[in-house]
């Protein structure tokens, strides 16, 4: 399995979000090297951050897209939401002893990626008109009180 590696075309231009996708790539490059290792203890110590952070930087993206008033927030969140339903899924699984880790991997590794690279693109628009100042200091007081509120 090669590293995903990243590329300006999975940038939104939102620096927050580009960093956060960032730092999921990051994750999801350990996770590939502890799969690799045959780690099964850094395997689920991975996963564990990986999954985590990706559910915190949901709720991040949700609580962007309502304040940008983006028209489609909605789905967007049915998207995010079929996501945590399958996570969910695999851990039951993973609780009742299967073996999980590839197939999680997969998804974390192919869906995740897509809805990066395709997704995400639909709400800068509304983001860039309707919150101008998101790349600049005028707006890190909100960024730093969402950060807060769902980074734990
Ligand atoms: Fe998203």
């Amino acid at each position: 399995m090669a590293y995903i590696e990243w590329k300006d075309d999975l940038a939104t231009g939102i620096s927050v979000i580009d960093s956060q996708h960032k730092r999921i790539i990051h994750y999801i490059n350990q996770l590939t090297d502890a799969l690799r290792l045959n780690d099964n203890i850094l395997t689920g110590e991975v996963l564990i951050n990986l999954i985590d952070y990706t559910l915190s930087h949901f709720a991040f993206e949700e609580s962007l897209m309502e304040e940008a008033h983006y028209h489609a927030a909605n789905i967007h969140r049915q998207t995010h939401d079929a996501f945590r339903n399958k996570i969910t899924d695999y851990q039951k699984r993973h609780e009742k002893g299967e073996q999980v880790t590839d197939e999680l991997f997969q998804l974390l590794n192919i869906w995740l990626m897509n809805h990066i690279a395709e997704d995400d693109s639909s709400y800068v628009p509304a983001v860039r008109e309707n919150i101008p100042g998101i790349n600049t200091n005028q707006k890190q007081g909100w960024i730093k009180s969402k950060i807060s509120e769902f980074f734990k």
